[in-house]
């Protein structure tokens, strides 16, 4: 197997510059723990159930890696306003990853992300940490890229565009030109690295992202498609019958779901439902809310809200987590080969 060699990989020590997103609802211990054993970097998002929950996910991903103790070869992912909420429950998420010895946080989201990357570096210095916790933080700006690197000296950079699956800033520019422009904005020696994230489905946008100086890249959507992903099983439906151009952005997906604590700006992307368009042409968001929980009640796909990026409609199947790293990997090495053979020496 070709290796694909970054600043990413050597720094995390992985095979393949591939990590998976912290997806709340999908990205459990199974999943991040396989595409870690696949060469990749996954991250665990907290379910958002409670301690107890997240401990049941990290048992999960020990028992995936074989690593009954001791440090762990992933990470875990979080929201910075969810820890920024007066005797948040999400504190105690984030000790518990800490003290299961992840290997990268990431935070993103949040007002105050520079608390919470103090709490991780105070955590491994009273614990003696000879390797320290890496820190990742998702931006969608160059201003926030500058600021994470410069003020809270973060080890690596997300660099999510508006393609992305999930929550993301309305204003974020395209991936495909956030990622260059962070890149010439980074000094060009001793800067974290910077990974895109938004949209990228296959090995040929990894390829394509290699050349435009992105260290690796952050998959989402693509892993919704893993065996592995805890999408329920109504929505790993939808995804599969999801059309390319299906995935829309908009603030009606929180409003419908209650969930709006979000900071100012951040909307979310995921498949088109006929109650989201309702609400957006003037419908009235009660009655149109209770239709949903009733349709979501019976299993309806329409009614059930399935985060999703734009690289929806391309995958049409579930597949095992390693076999779509490999995927992604084997066919980002082959199209960079045939990328080189382009060249010619006069
Ligand atoms: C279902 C789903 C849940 C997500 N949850 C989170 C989250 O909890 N925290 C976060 O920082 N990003 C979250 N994201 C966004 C990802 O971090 C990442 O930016 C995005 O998945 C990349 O785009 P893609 O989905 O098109 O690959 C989520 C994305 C999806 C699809």
């Amino acid at each position: 197997m070709s290796t694909l060699r970054t600043s990413l990989t050597s720094l995390l020590g992985i095979r393949t510059p591939i990590v998976l997103a912290p997806m709340a609802g999908a990205s459990g211990g199974a999943l991040a723990g396989e595409v870690s054993l696949a060469g990749g970097f996954g991250f665990l998002a907290p379910v958002y159930r409670g301690l107890e929950n997240f401990k049941n996910e990290f048992d999960i991903a020990r028992s995936t890696l074989n690593r009954p103790s001791g440090p762990l070869p992933l990470g875990a992912g979080f929201l910075g306003w969810k820890l920024e909420e007066a005797q948040s429950p999400h504190v105690a998420l984030l000790e518990l990853a800490l003290e299961n010895g992840v290997q990268a946080v990431w935070f993103s989201f949040g007002e105050d992300l520079g608390r919470w990357i103090e709490l991780v570096r105070s955590h491994d210095e009273k614990h003696g940490k000879t390797r320290k916790t890496l820190v990742f933080v998702q931006v969608n700006s160059v201003d926030e890229a500058l600021h994470a690197a410069q003020t809270w000296k973060v080890d690596v950079l997300v660099a999510q565009g508006i393609e992305s699956g999930g929550h993301g800033s309305a204003s974020s520019p395209p991936v495909l030109n956030l990622v260059p422009q962070i890149v010439s904005a980074l000094p060009p020696s001793g800067a974290p690295p910077v990974l895109a994230a938004g949209g990228l489905s296959d090995g040929a946008h990894l390829a394509a992202f290699l050349t435009l100086g992105a260290a690796g890249a952050v998959v989402g959507t693509r892993f919704l498609f893993a065996q592995e992903s805890l999408y329920s099983d109504v929505q790993k439906r939808a995804i599969i019958a999801a059309r390319s151009g299906s995935a829309v952005r908009s603030y009606v997906f929180d409003r419908l779901r209650d969930t709006t604590g979000w900071p100012a700006g951040t909307d979310g992307r995921a498949l088109a439902m006929p109650a989201v368009a309702a609400v957006e042409n003037g419908a009235d968001i009660t009655a149109i809310k209770e239709e949903v929980a009733e349709g979501a009640e019976r299993g309806d796909p329409s009614s059930v809200i399935a985060w999703a990026g734009t690289g929806v409609g391309q995958p049409n199947r579930l597949q095992p987590a390693k076999d779509i790293v490999r995927e992604l990997h084997e066919d980002a090495v082959a199209r960079l080969k045939a990328s080189f053979a382009l060249i010619g020496d006069e």
